[in-house]
């Protein structure tokens, strides 16, 4: 089998901080979520993987190179114009050829990996097994309707009155039928060729596609708040390691990571947390449920259930930052200097949330 890996697209709903990058490569549990992709298909036994890339396809490049360092070989497929799933799969088909394949979409993190489900996919007849998982705000993804045997009755891609609470997840198994599926559909109202509507495609041309309904978690990263969340969930799952320095001041519990040349000075650490290489802790507090990238400074000052990324620093903030998403080289500083006002550059689309004067 192969895998083909969806990476394109724009990332809106991450602005601003996928204005300057590609959200694929924003950290979970400081390891970047295409990195974990493709650790899941590496893991279940897949070492051929596509990359579909767009206008980030240099810095995705640069980040994942041949694919050596996982022992995977990686081709890229470039596309022109982030069109939608079906499309990415239409273009990819020279690289697919008449293999099966799994696709993976490059913002999707689940619980427990795809072993199980691609050996199952892979001895199997299926021409297609989808996922699906039920998730709380269907309107938001691709709905799937089953009748009481679990056969598929009908796909629809966000509708306005989801017919069912069964979303489909960023994971779907397929032989070379897609391709006709892909190319016999039309553009959606979005304008985008629907994996949905291929997939449906092949239920009416009677093939086999098979529903796998997954029962652990599932979060498609793409939302500030969906990344907090993943993070919280993966942190919970990490086997912690203590590569880093803690002085006899500091008090780190035994749920935290710490990653070779973190510095831990008269702070506090609770986990589940981790604390990126070369990162600096001084007279902080770092809570649960937090990811600290590399390079970063945090000194005299506190932080929880948050995610800052490399090269920032906070310091001198007498409240605790929480439910924070930071990007790259940011500094979050009082002000040593008067008039004694908050002082901003904030980029496009960013969010700031502050306190009143009674500190509410
Ligand atoms: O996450 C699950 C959902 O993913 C499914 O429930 C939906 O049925 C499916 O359509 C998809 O919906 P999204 O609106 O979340 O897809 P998004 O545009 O975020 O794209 C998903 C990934 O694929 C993302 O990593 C970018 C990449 N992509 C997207 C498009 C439209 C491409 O590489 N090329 C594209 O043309």
């Amino acid at each position: 089998m192969k895998g083909l890996i969806l990476s394109g697209g724009k990332g809106t709903r991450l602005y601003p901080l996928t204005y300057t990058s590609a959200k694929q490569l924003i950290p979970i549990a400081n390891k970047p979520v295409l990195f974990r992709v493709i650790e899941a298909i590496r893991d279940a036994g897949i070492t051929d993987i596509g990359i579909v890339v767009g206008d980030t396809a240099p810095e995705i490049e640069r980040a994942v190179g041949q694919g050596g360092q996982w022992g995977v070989n990686i081709t890229y497929i470039p596309q022109e114009a982030p069109l939608g799933l079906a499309h990415a799969v239409k273009i990819s088909e020279d690289f697919l050829g008449q293999e099966r394949f799994v696709m993976f979409l490059g913002d999707n993190v689940i619980e427990g990996g795809i072993s199980t489900l691609i050996g199952q996919f892979a001895n199997s007849d299926y021409n297609s097994q989808i996922v699906l998982t039920r998730v709380d705000r269907p309107q938001e993804y691709g709905v799937a309707v089953l009748d009481d045997k679990g056969s598929i009755v009908k796909l629809i891609e966000k509708p306005k009155e989801p017919p069912s609470d069964l979303a489909l997840v960023g994971i779907y198994m397929f032989d070379h039928h897609i391709f006709a599926a892909v190319n016999a559909i039309s553009p959606s109202w979005r304008g985008e060729y629907e994996i949905t509507d291929a997939i449906q495609w092949l239920v009416d041309a009677g093939h086999n596609v098979h529903a796998y309904v997954h029962r652990g978690w599932w979060i498609d990263t793409g939302a500030p708040g969906d990344m907090l969340e993943a993070n919280s969930l993966v942190l919970e799952e990490l086997t912690p390691t203590l590569e880093g320095y803690v002085d006899r001041d500091s008090e780190v519990d035994s749920r935290v990571t710490l990653e070779p040349g973190a510095e831990i000075i008269n702070s506090v650490v609770r986990g589940p947390a981790i604390i990126g290489k070369e990162t600096r802790l001084v007279n902080a507090y770092v809570g649960p449920f937090t990811s600290i990238y590399h390079h970063c400074l945090i000194e005299n000052a506190e932080i929880s259930r948050s995610i800052v990324l490399e090269h920032s620093q906070i310091r001198n903030i007498n409240r605790r930052i929480e439910d924070s998403l930071i990007g790259r080289n940011v500094v979050v500083h009082r002000s040593p200097i008067r008039p004694r006002a908050y002082k901003f550059t904030l980029g496009d689309n960013s969010h700031l949330g502050l306190l009143g004067n009674d500190g509410e």
